[in-house]
């Protein structure tokens, strides 16, 4: 039997099958922070899928837990109450993985967040708030799972998810910088941490449809569909199998590398309509 996943929701364009044998991680734990939500939530089905032992965190316990319960229909899946900014809250969550005599095999990076705004407007306070989640907090994360972890069995995997930032990101500017950050921390570590036989990979999505997508103003994503030329939105499962092939052995030659996953739109379309030019 396979591990099947079927795009149904979205109609036949779009249908693909992903075939990974369902023992692929068998005796692997991963951990997924923001596992409780769309693109994490899906990443964390699909390592349970193929046979993987599942850590999944955040800050807000009860969507946490009902997640925890929905994904442990699908294999052993674990939860613990993170703030990814915290480093105390690190240590502790790697202590109660240590006291369930579990170890961590894969660090997915999957949590952080932003919001739209024009360069100008974005506050002191809302630029530390993004650099803070999306750049420290995964930094905090992979330096804590690489220490406790991968640095002492010599082997691990990182999978960093990241953004479109191929062409910059006006309009989240904020982020692009960031995430610009996690995917260069990517390639610095995978060299340093060659040694230790740990390999790190970002991965890029493009628009994937979650409830995320909901906190943006109505306008932001309007006709969005029109600028990507695959004409749709990518689904989380879309993101989870390409952090299946990432973490399997048909990859073991791969580091240091970014994979984006959003219908060519890098090469073409944008979100940010550039505007006449002021008259001075
Ligand atoms: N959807 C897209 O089109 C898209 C495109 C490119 C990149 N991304 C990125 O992909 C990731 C997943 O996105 P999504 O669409 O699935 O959105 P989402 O449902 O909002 O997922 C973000 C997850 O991260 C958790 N999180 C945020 N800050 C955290 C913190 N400080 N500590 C611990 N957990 C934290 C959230 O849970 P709590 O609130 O409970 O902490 C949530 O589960 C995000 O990093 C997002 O920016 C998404």
């Amino acid at each position: 039997m396979s591990y099947l996943y079927e795009h149904n929701s979205i109609g036949h364009m779009a249908q693909s099958t992903a075939v990974f044998s369902p023992q692929l991680f068998a005796g692997h734990t991963v951990f997924v922070s923001g596992g409780g939500s769309g693109i994490g939530k899906a990443i964390a089905r699909a390592f349970l899928a193929t046979g993987a032992r599942v850590w999944i965190a955040s800050r807000k316990e009860e969507r946490l837990k009902e997640a925890w319960q929905e994904l442990a229909a699908y294999g052993e899946c674990h939860y613990a109450v993170l703030d990814i900014r915290d480093t105390e809250a690190i240590d502790h969550v790697v202590q109660q993985i240590r006291d369930k005599g579990h170890n961590i095999d894969i660090l997915i990076n999957n949590a952080g967040g932003q919001f739209p705004s024009p360069a100008e407007d974005i506050s002191a306070n809302g630029w530390h708030a993004v650099i803070n989640n999306n750049l420290n907090g995964t930094w905090f994360m992979t330096k804590a799972f690489a220490s406790n972890f991968f640095m002492q069995q010599h082997q691990g995997i990182v999978i960093s998810i990241i953004a479109n930032i191929y062409r910059g990101f006006p309009g989240m500017a904020h982020t692009g910088a960031a995430r610009a950050g996690v995917e260069n921390l990517t390639k610095s570590l995978s060299v340093e941490w060659a040694p230790y036989n740990i390999r790190l990979n970002a991965l890029a999505p493009g628009i994937i449809r979650t409830e995320a997508l909901d906190q943006y103003p109505s306008d932001f994503l309007k006709d969005i569909e029109t600028k990507i030329p695959l004409k749709r939105m990518g689904t989380p499962e879309e993101v989870a199998h390409w952090c299946l092939f990432m973490a399997c052995p048909a990859t073991a030659y791969t580091t240091g590398e970014t994979v984006y996953i959003d219908g060519g739109m890098r090469l073409w379309g944008g979100i940010w309509e550039v505007p006449d030019k002021e008259q001075g």
